[in-house]
């Protein structure tokens, strides 16, 4: 009984002073929480730059050396240079704070060592997933489907056929970027053909038009693969978490910029002037009572 009532008596003071302890460091995360530029985009929540990571979501950090630098941002262990960002709006009936932020991103290493006739860094793109927000391909986007084979290895017909792109590496072997299953391709497509054995096989991201503008019978296939690869892919963010997600959107709506506090793995609010209060929490906290 008086444990209970000691616990109570705990939760009430967490509730009480917690708010007013984020609060009173508002004012000047608002203000370190501003859009941040970088290159020519102007960045903000849920990316961040490593000065403020308060700022923004775990794996959306944008590195920036300068304000004039290339931002970059870490995919898979590798920098990716963010070339673009774009805000949609993800209902038009909604109001601002439901804005889907699109960003196109390159391999800048895949396409200086294709340049230099290496297919050393090539590698499957796997895109981190956090508790809280996810990078995610949007729809039109398509998947090279590339094969790494040993030059004298013999192909059959049917993995001939669907090559769109093919060059050779320095090392000796050959690449071949295949056209399959995506939903920019004739049924003819369809067909599962087992890739050769001694290739090795890659899957690589890449905007639906560039996926469309690899021809088998372009005169320089290595030239067309490095401009399609250069062109980069659109990658869309989400929420993976809707508490937070409901928690920044409230934020919006009190005028506060979201941020992140990683020990606590919560989203936190930072405003002007301290944050109003919502009408909404209010009312529950009264029938709480
Ligand atoms: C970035 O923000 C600054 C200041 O708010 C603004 O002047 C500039 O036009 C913005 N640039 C882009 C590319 O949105
Ligand atoms: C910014 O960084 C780039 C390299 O990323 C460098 O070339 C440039 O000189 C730097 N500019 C300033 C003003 O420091
Ligand atoms: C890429 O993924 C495929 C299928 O999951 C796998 O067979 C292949 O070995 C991977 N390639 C590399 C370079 O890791
Ligand atoms: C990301 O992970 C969360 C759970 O951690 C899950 O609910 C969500 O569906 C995942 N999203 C994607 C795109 O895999
Ligand atoms: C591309 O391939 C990867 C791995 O096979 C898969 O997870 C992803 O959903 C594919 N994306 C598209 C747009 O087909
Ligand atoms: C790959 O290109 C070479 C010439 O560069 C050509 O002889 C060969 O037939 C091509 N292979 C395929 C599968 O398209």
């Amino acid at each position: 009984m008086v444990r209970s009532f000691m616990l109570l008596l705990f939760i009430i003071v967490v509730c009480t002073f917690l708010p007013i302890f984020i609060l009173s460091t508002s004012d000047t995360s608002y203000d370190d929480c501003s859009p941040f530029k970088c290159g020519n985009i102007n960045f903000s929540f849920p990316f961040y730059s490593h000065l403020n990571s308060i700022c923004g979501l775990p794996g959306f950090e944008i590195s920036c050396e300068n304000s004039s630098s290339d931002p970059r941002l870490l995919l898979s262990g590798r920098l990716y240079h963010v070339k673009n960002l774009e805000m949609t709006l993800s209902n038009p009936i909604s109001d601002s704070s439901l804005m889907n932020t699109l960003i196109t991103v390159v391999d800048p290493q895949l396409v200086k060592d294709l340049t230099a006739g290496s297919c050393e860094s090539f590698y499957n793109l796997s895109i981190a997933n956090t508790s809280t927000g996810s990078l995610n391909l949007p729809p039109g986007s398509a998947n090279l489907t590339l094969f790494k084979c040993p030059k004298k290895l013999s192909l059959s017909k049917e993995f001939t056929d669907k090559v769109v792109n093919n060059v050779s590496c320095n090392d000796g072997d050959q690449l071949y970027v295949w056209r399959n299953r995506t939903q920019f391709d004739p049924p003819l497509f369809n067909s599962v053909v087992l890739a050769p054995s001694g290739c090795l096989a890659v899957f690589l991201p890449v905007s639906g038009f560039g996926y469309l503008l690899l021809n088998a019978s372009d005169a320089d296939q290595r030239t067309k693969l490095i401009q399609v690869l250069d062109a980069g892919f659109l990658l869309g963010w989400k929420w993976s978490n809707i508490e937070a997600q409901e928690a920044c959107e409230e934020c919006h709506k009190r005028r506060g910029r979201c941020g992140y506090d990683g020990s606590l793995k919560k989203v936190v609010c930072f405003c002007k002037g301290g944050c109003e209060k919502s009408k909404r929490k209010k009312q529950l906290f009264i029938t709480g009572n």
